[in-house]
């Protein structure tokens, strides 16, 4: 592959991939894909796939091989195989900040030490840790420290005895344990910041969940401005901190005594970010596609409000899951004007699995 702008390794092959290839598609760029499935999502329009495991060293020499410059979609990337990539180009985000946002333990701590408020919560790393747990920290939610996704890896509990039954229900693996906070609000904010360290600042989206998945996405959102602009603070402070260069996320609590409190962050584009593709002049995965490019960051003015609705596989099963699958009817679930259906060729709908998203104009900015 010959090509003037550096072509873009990227590990993964989910939505998020997909969505990235396209913005550097527009841009004239190349993307080669490294994922185990060679008809994934971002697979099906890369230009160029290396089929193996995040892990496999012929596969990641191979993507070395092919591209000069490399990105991640996928969160839980072995982070030993961005290092490996970084002695062949850069990798945008580095492995360091990615091992922090695989532990939601050095996520905490970390946001400590950037100043950033966090919830109240407790490290149980074995059931000898459960005698600090007070009473008054129920209701609790047990979150495993590593690989959750989705409100996957959390079980709310009440007690210590539920404690005790959730932490072996999740394996028996570290874990936090977050008290369960009443939310006034849910909002995230999507930064991009370059190698030059020059940073654009999306709007802030007010988020709504269902069973732990994100449903809609509203922007601009309700809350005042000065939460707003402490919230956009505080993502500059820890990609600063960081010395971070990629699209980064971070998601908050409102809740009405404690303010402001971050969540979790991701150091790829977001769920929450989806909006920017249609009503922004430049999305948050063309953003990443730029900074792999070392082309300038794009405006990130928002150009209407809007809200973004996540379509689930459990669209496909209108009868019920165990019922036959039929593709939903678009003419009908998709508003007919203003609105922008984004589908992630999906082949395997399955209940609670995003397929796909519509962003939708409701009114001026
Ligand atoms: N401590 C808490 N108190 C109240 N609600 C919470 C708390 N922690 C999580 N939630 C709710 O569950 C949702 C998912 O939690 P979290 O972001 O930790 O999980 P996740 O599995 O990493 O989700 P995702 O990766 O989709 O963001 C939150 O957005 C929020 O609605
Ligand atoms: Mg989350």
């Amino acid at each position: 592959m010959v090509s003037v702008s550096p072509v873009i390794g990227l590990l993964g092959g989910g939505q998020l991939g997909r969505m990235m290839i396209q913005a550097a598609h527009r841009l004239g760029l190349q993307v080669v894909v490294l994922d185990p499935d060679p008809k994934g999502p971002a697979a099906q329009i890369a230009d160029d796939v290396v089929v193996g495991h995040y892990a496999d060293q012929a596969a990641l020499t191979a993507l070395a091989e092919r591209a000069q410059v490399f990105t991640t979609e996928f969160e839980n990337i072995p982070s030993a195989s961005l290092r490996f990539l970084a002695q062949h180009g850069p990798t945008y985000p580095d492995a360091a900040s990615v091992e922090l946002a695989q532990d939601r333990r050095k996520e905490k701590t970390l946001f400590a030490k950037a100043g950033i408020p966090v919830g109240p919560y407790i490290t149980l790393n074995s059931p000898s840790d459960f005698e600090i747990v007070k009473r008054s920290h129920f209701p609790a939610i047990l979150k495993t420290a590593e690989l959750g996704y989705d409100g996957k890896g959390q079980l709310t509990v009440t007690s210590l005895d539920e404690l005790s039954h959730a932490f072996q229900e999740l394996g028996s693996v570290p874990c936090v344990l977050e008290k369960k906070l009443s939310l006034k609000a849910e909002i995230s904010v999507v930064i991009a910041r370059n190698a030059q360290g020059h940073v654009a600042v999306f709007p802030a989206a007010q988020n709504k969940h269902r069973n732990g998945i994100l449903h809609t996405s509203d922007v601009p959102v309700t809350l005042p401005q000065q939460v707003v602009q402490q919230a956009e603070h505080y993502v500059k402070t820890l990609a600063l901190k960081l010395g971070y260069v990629g699209v980064l996320a971070l998601e908050f609590f409102w809740v009405e005594d404690l303010g402001l409190l971050a969540n979790e962050m991701a150091p790829r584009p977001h769920n929450s970010g989806h909006y920017t593709m249609d009503a922004c002049p430049t999305s948050q995965f063309e953003q990443q596609a730029r900074i792999c490019a070392h082309i300038p960051l794009g405006p990130t003015r928002l150009q209407f409000a809007c809200r973004m609705t996540n379509l689930l596989g459990d669209l496909w099963f209108p009868d019920g899951p165990n019922k036959p699958m039929r593709e939903p009817d678009w003419t009908k679930l998709v508003p007919p004007s203003n609105a922008w259906l984004h589908l992630y060729g999906k082949t395997e709908p399955r209940p609670g699995r995003k397929m796909g998203h519509i962003t939708q104009k409701l009114g001026d900015a």
